[in-house]
């Protein structure tokens, strides 16, 4: 599509009250909510109260809500060509990419999305200890991002992605299991369930070096009984790696997603305080946590937002209506307001390392 058509498309948006990226109208809502999320984090600053003092329970009920189930997969059963219009080209990741922000590395200036994902995948492998050979989980998979990395970088490396979404596994099926891949497509095992119901899915104990989850566990609600289950699943010796949202501090209106604006994007999700994976020491043995600054998820958002409106000719109106395009556009304000105040420092991601 031309320059000037692309324009009329923006322009028809605006006149719905629907404002671009980067649009002065966008950048205030941004500022607004920024500054109403850094007044919650300082609120709460040093707040290291357990959760279950406010109402949320990690070591009860099930894996993850099953009443909000359908309903929380229904933001990753979204048409695809919207999530090709926005994220990453070589992996489609719609998790926090590396920019190298503080906390590990030097600083990585001026690099693409594709290779912040690229780092990501890498930085995951060192901390935990994956070798070519081994035989990996990729839970809660998504388009398969990790799988491809690891199935690419490791000639003899052996994947098993778990995820219930039906387009994300049409899209795993089509395009990473194609014989035309420059690996064993073989090496790949794709299971489309939630791995709440793993006792039925006919996956062998104890056989897994690995279980890596990027992204996951902020639909889990019994972190206890997930790290049970992941436990029988892994080798004696087997390493568990979790990579997922956290705030540093617990934010009592953050903990469960019903309570916030993230509710209607996320039902049923939670945003874990950096201190609630590490007291799951029982049936997995808590190795090491890291805490990787918010300002690498803003990259990320705000690189999203910005390839969501250089490619709104590709989705609206043939994909999307007005309205979800102004949902996504408030979505993609909203997250990266949560991260940016306090330069990252206060919600971040957190790497949680286990062992059996
Ligand atoms: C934020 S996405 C991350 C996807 C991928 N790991 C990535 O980094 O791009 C979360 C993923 O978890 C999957 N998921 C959500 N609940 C799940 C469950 N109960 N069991 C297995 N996967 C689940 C979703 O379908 C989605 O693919």
């Amino acid at each position: 599509m031309n320059k000037k058509s692309m324009m009329n498309i923006s322009q028809q948006l605006i006149n719905h009250g629907v404002h671009p990226y980067g649009s002065a109208e966008v950048l205030k809502f941004e500022k607004q909510l920024a500054r109403y999320f850094g007044r919650e984090y300082e609120r709460w600053q040093g707040n290291k109260n357990l959760t279950e003092s406010y109402g949320l329970n990690s070591f009860e009920g099930d894996i993850s809500k099953s009443e909000t189930r359908p309903e929380s997969l229904s933001h990753y059963n979204e048409e695809y060509h919207v999530y090709r219009a926005f994220l990453d080209k070589d992996y489609l990741a719609y998790t926090m990419g590396c920019f190298g922000v503080d906390s590990y590395g030097p600083e990585l200036k001026d690099i693409s999305l594709e290779q912040a994902q690229m780092k990501k995948y890498e930085l995951l492998v060192e901390r935990a200890d994956i070798q070519d050979g081994q035989s990996i989980i990729d839970l809660g998979c998504g388009f398969g991002g990790l799988s491809k990395y690891l199935l690419e970088t490791y000639p003899n490396i052996k994947v098993t992605g778990i995820n219930p979404s039906e387009v994300q596994t049409g899209y795993i099926r089509k395009e990473l299991m194609s014989p035309d891949n420059n690996f064993d497509h073989l090496r790949f095992r794709l299971i489309q369930a939630y791995f709440d119901d793993v006792d039925s899915l006919g996956i062998e104990l104890e056989s897994f070096d690995r279980v890596i989850s990027i992204g996951f566990l902020e639909h889990v609600s019994n972190i206890d009984l997930l790290q049970k289950k992941l436990s029988r699943l892994l080798k004696p010796g087997g390493l568990c790696m979790h990579h997922c949202i956290v705030s540093v501090d617990v934010l009592p209106a953050f903990l469960n997603s019903e309570d916030t604006l993230m509710g209607a994007y996320y039902p049923g999700a939670h945003i874990w305080p950096l201190s609630e994976p590490p007291r799951h020491n029982t049936h997995l043995t808590f190795k090491n946590s890291w805490f990787v600054n918010g300002m690498n998820y803003w990259k990320t958002l705000d690189e999203w937002h910005k390839r969501f409106w250089e490619s709104i000719d590709q989705i609206y109106p043939e994909y999307l209506t007005t309205d979800e395009v102004d949902n996504w556009n408030k979505y993609f304000s909203l997250c990266k307001a949560m991260f940016i105040p306090n330069d990252g420092k206060s919600y971040g991601n957190g790497h949680f390392l286990y062992q059996k």
